[in-house]
């Protein structure tokens, strides 16, 4: 997977490119199109998706380059179709894919040698686009057949929410298993934040048959209609105003805003589990009632749990649930796609935006 970075070549491809740690160093690259190795296939890309990692990328704020390059071609959130599969593989020209994240760490940990790379104990895993190999923000990409998920035909144009899809049914499956550590009968979610991550927790806490509501600072637009349309109850007017009207047995917290992650932990009801998923800048302070949150927590058998990433199995069940859920309510969580060659218009994003695509192919 050792693309060059190269100028001027006409047999190169297009792929977006950063160096991290330096802000606005995001640009369209030409580089070698990469060469498939034994068991890999050779995908042409059609979509990616960009989420609030991407933003901190191009911000200079996370992200490392493989070892020895300066450069890290960025893009975790992938849909392509099969050029070349190896015989064997599992995978036919023309299928549709989407390349995994996550490669667990090369000693590996007890998680990494069992699979559950998600959970790697030493950091050392790697990650497409994000972490030390290069991602799917090119035209053309390879990815060991072993770390690529089919796709049902039908889902073209929605494919490219497998990823963020993945982090949401493991962060159920997390939640699942804390609230089994004793008789749990969950009825309610409340979910902060309407981005991507916020509203495919909600759609699975519908499909689950819970009294799902949603907490965002958008008072209008897509945001409340996708809720609505889950037959969800939609709050703009903060978390107080919120919990007036239902004491979530489950809180999924996708801000990473760190007052909003202290006053959802506050906010659950008793044996509540609250689930964070967002990842917030370090170096913010701020004062809180510790002794008030911990009694609340401890006299209430209360959990918080933190879920980032997905492993194959998450992947697998992610490309299920999309495929089961309702297509036109997934394809307007997308809000806005633009070509490869305007890829700005994707990392400044507007507040009322959810999902933005960059349209690869063509
Ligand atoms: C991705 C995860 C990844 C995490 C941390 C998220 O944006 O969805 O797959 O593990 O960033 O790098």
């Amino acid at each position: 997977m050792g693309f060059r970075i190269r100028e001027g070549k006409v047999d190169a491809m297009r792929a977006l490119t950063v160096e991290p740690g330096v802000k606005g160093s995001l640009a369209l690259s030409d580089v070698d199109e990469p060469v498939p190795g034994p068991g890999d296939l050779l995908v042409d890309a059609i979509a990616l998706g960009v989420c609030g990692t991407d933003r901190e990328l191009a911000d200079g704020e996370y992200g490392w380059a493989p070892p020895g390059a300066d450069r890290l071609i960025i893009g975790h959130e992938s849909l392509g179709r099969v050029r070349e599969a190896p015989e064997g593989s599992g995978f036919a020209p023309g299928d549709l894919v989407v390349g995994v994240v996550r490669r667990p760490d090369p000693e590996p940990c007890g998680a990494c040698a069992r699979g559950l790379f998600d959970n790697c104990r030493n950091g050392n895993y790697t990650e497409r686009g994000i972490k030390e190999i290069h991602g799917y923000a090119s035209e053309v990409w390879t990815v060991e057949a072993d770390y690529a998920v089919k796709l049902d035909p039908s889902l073209a144009e929605v494919g490219v929410l497998l990823e963020p899809m993945s982090v949401l049914v493991k962060a159920w499956e997390q939640i699942d298993k804390v609230g089994g550590r004793s008789w749990f009968d969950p009825k309610s979610v409340l979910v902060t934040g309407a981005g991507p991550i916020g509203l495919l927790g909600a759609l699975i806490g519908a499909q689950r048959g819970l009294d799902v509501h949603v907490l965002d600072r958008a008072a209008d637009g897509r945001k409340p209609e996708l809720v609505h349309a889950l037959g969800a109850t939609y709050h703009y007017e903060g978390l107080p105003k919120a919990i007036e009207q239902v004491v979530p047995d489950i809180v999924i917290e996708a801000t990473g805003s760190e007052a909003l992650v202290f006053d959802a932990m506050a906010a659950n009801g008793a044996f509540g589990v609250t689930c964070l998923t967002g990842v917030s800048p370090a170096g913010r302070r701020m004062n809180i009632d510790a002794g008030s949150l911990n009694r609340d927590i401890v006299l209430e058998n209360d959990v918080v749990v933190g879920s980032v990433n997905a492993n194959l199995d998450h992947c697998a069940r992610a490309a299920g649930v999309l495929a089961e859920s309702d297509q036109a309510w997934l394809k307007r969580l997308i809000t806005k796609r633009v070509p490869l060659s305007e890829f700005e218009g994707a990392f400044h994003a507007g507040s009322g935006e959810v999902k933005v695509v960059i349209d690869i192919e063509g």
